[in-house]
C-alpha cells in the first residue's frame, strides 16, 4: 500500500537552538530525511535524529531556480516513502523562504504538508538587540521588506516612507540604494539604522548608523543581517540590552 505522503515545512528560527519551537525540536528528532536551507545553523542540525539523511538544499546566487527544481524532485521522490520528511528553513518558513511556493507545489502533487512556524529573524534580531518594533508614542506600525536586487529594482520605495519601523531582510548588498531611496521618500537622513548580523549566534554583530551614512556607503556590514530603520532604534540604549550583549544567560 502506498504510504500517505506528507512533508513538514518547519521553521528553524534565527540560529540559536534555544529559539526552536518545541514542535520543531520534536520533529527534528523524529525525522528520517531533512532538506535544510543554507542559514540553518550547524547546532540545530546537530539536534537531528542521528539516523536522518541530511540534504543540503542551500541556494547559491545565480542557481536558485536549479536548486529549487532539485528540492522539488527530492521532495517528490521521498514524500511517498512513509518516512518523516522535513523541509527545514531558517526563521519562519512562510517569510521570504519560498514556503508558499513549496506548499503549492506539494498540493499540486497531492502531497499533504504541515507548516510549523518558526521565530523569524525579522522579529528575533531586533528583539534580541533590545529594539521594540512598536512602542507607544514612537512607532505604531512596522513592515518587513525584501532588500535583494529584484526588490530594489521593482519596489516603489516611496510607499515605505510613511511606515514607522522598517525591517529589511536580504538588504546588505544594496543597503546604500535602499537608504537613499528612503531618504528621497521623505525619511530623515539622521534616522537611526541598526544592522544585526548573525543574530542569536556566537557571531552576532550589531552596527548602528543613520540612513544618510548608509546611503553614502560608509557603513560596513556583514551578511546575513537584518536592517532595522526607525526611531525605535534609539530605544536600544534605554533597554539595557545593548550593554548586555555577549553576557551569558
Ligand atoms: C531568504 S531570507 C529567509 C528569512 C527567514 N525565513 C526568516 O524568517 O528569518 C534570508 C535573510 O534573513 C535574514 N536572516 C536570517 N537569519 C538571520 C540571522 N540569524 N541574523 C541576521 N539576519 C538573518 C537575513 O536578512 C537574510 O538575508
Amino acid at each position: 500500500m502506498l504510504a500517505r505522503a506528507k512533508v513538514y515545512l518547519v521553521g528553524a528560527g534565527p540560529g540559536d537552538p534555544d529559539l526552536l519551537t518545541v514542535k520543531a525540536l520534536r520533529l527534528l528528532q523524529l525525522a528520517d530525511v531533512i532538506f535544510y536551507d543554507r542559514l540553518v545553523s550547524a547546532e540545530i542540525l546537530a539536534l537531528a535524529n542521528p539516523r536522518a539523511t541530511l540534504i543540503d538544499s542551500g541556494k547559491e546566487l545565480g542557481q536558485q531556480q536549479e536548486t529549487q527544481e532539485r528540492i522539488y524532485a527530492g521532495l517528490l521522490a521521498e514524500a511517498h516513502s512513509g518516512r518523516v520528511i522535513l523541509r527545514l528553513k531558517s526563521g519562519d518558513p512562510m517569510i521570504f523562504g519560498r514556503g508558499g511556493e513549496e506548499l503549492a507545489f506539494l498540493a499540486s502533487h497531492g502531497i499533504a504538508a504541515e507548516v510549523v512556524p518558526g521565530v523569524s529573524s525579522a522579529l528575533a534580531a531586533p528583539g534580541l538587540a533590545g529594539v521594540p518594533l512598536t512602542y507607544r508614542g514612537v512607532a505604531a506600525s512596522f513592515a518587513v521588506v525584501a532588500g535583494h536586487r529584484q526588490s530594489v529594482a521593482e519596489l516603489d520605495w516611496s510607499v515605505y516612507g510613511a511606515i514607522d519601523t522598517l525591517v529589511i531582510l536580504m538588504g546588505v548588498e544594496f543597503r546604500d540604494v535602499i537608504a537613499g531611496s528612503l531618504v528621497r521618500a521623505g525619511r530623515p537622513g539622521d534616522q537611526p539604522v541598526l544592522f544585526i548580523s548573525n543574530a542569536s549566534t556566537g557571531n552576532e554583530v550589531q552596527v548602528e548608523s543613520t540612513l544618510g551614512a548608509v546611503a553614502r556607503g560608509v557603513t560596513r556590514v556583514a551578511a546575513p543581517a537584518v536592517m532595522v530603520i526607525g526611531e525605535v532604534v534609539r530605544l536600544r540604549r534605554e533597554s539595557g540590552v545593548a550593554a548586555m550583549v555577549g553576557a551569558a544567560v
